[in-house]
């Protein structure tokens, strides 16, 4: 972003287990559409803290789509088209790293694409809509940094300021779903430096870079990775974790939006 360009408002993506923004005073709800389809909700705009912020429910609100039918190109588009340049995409994961235990904060550098037939690019065709894609600026967009830096260190400082705990590295794996993986899957994962394993982190990340944004990865660990407990994951478990872990997801939020941006 040049100083030239203002940052517009912000743009957090709720996964599962935030579906609805705390704290967040809403302006207007808007249904949108866009040349790749809906997105998964009418975007919230409003304010948090002392910024815009326009949120987003990746899932739909109430949860309803699964992490493979879900429109990130929609989506990502949506939001660019209200203004917002910056992304906070918080993603509920799995976890490998024994650092990174249940209720626990990351905030991923790295990632890994597993997933597959996805819509994942801006540069083909529109489907059903005889609107040809951005092929005449067709362009292999660097990913060496799928995250950006400044968002991150702005997001590590606040949580130092706050006491959050928050580990500040990972590389987060992004399966297909919906079904949880098998344990020797876990264990490829973890043999290809995954720390994290997650359903919905791609496209998402990548669609951003495709349209300029910047975009951050916010993950709250709900469970250890198949086979890394005796016993199966349940969703009583994810559930438990999600309930107790999101208070700090939506602390941090606030405290980073609770000045006026410079
Ligand atoms: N695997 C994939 N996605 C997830 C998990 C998991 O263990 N937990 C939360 N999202």
């Amino acid at each position: 972003m040049t100083a030239a360009e203002k940052p517009g408002p912000w743009g957090v993506i709720g996964g599962t287990g935030l579906t609805r923004l705390q704290g967040l005073h809403i302006s207007s709800r808007q249904a949108v559409t866009t040349d790749w389809g809906e997105p998964s909700a009418p975007l919230v705009l409003g304010t948090l803290g002392e910024q815009p912020v326009v949120f987003l429910a990746r899932h739909g609100d109430p949860h309803r789509i699964p992490p493979h039918q879900v429109n990130y190109r929609a989506n990502l588009l949506a939001l660019k088209a209200a203004g917002v340049r910056r992304i906070i995409a918080v993603n509920a994961v799995g976890s490998m790293h024994p650092d990174m235990p249940p209720t626990r904060l990351v905030l991923p550098n790295q990632l890994i694409d597993y997933t597959w037939g996805r819509g994942h690019t801006y540069f083909e065709n529109v489907p059903e809509s005889g609107l040809e894609g951005d092929l005449q600026q067709v362009t292999h967009i660097d990913f060496t940094l799928p995250y950006s830096e400044p968002l991150r260190q702005q997001i590590q400082a606040t949580a130092a300021a706050q006491g959050i705990k928050l580990v500040p590295f990972a590389t987060y794996g992004c399966t297909q779903g919906p079904r949880l993986e098998t344990a020797a899957e876990v264990r490829r994962l973890e043999r290809d430096g995954c720390d994290l394993v997650g359903m919905t982190g791609m496209p998402e990340a990548a669609l951003a870079a495709e349209l300029g944004m910047e975009y951050v990865c916010l993950a709250l660990v709900v469970n250890w990775g198949a086979g890394k407990t005796e016993a199966p994951i349940t969703m009583a478990e994810i559930e438990l974790a999600l309930s107790e872990g999101i208070g700090q997801v939506q602390q941090l939020l606030e405290a980073l939006l609770a000045s006026p941006q410079s």
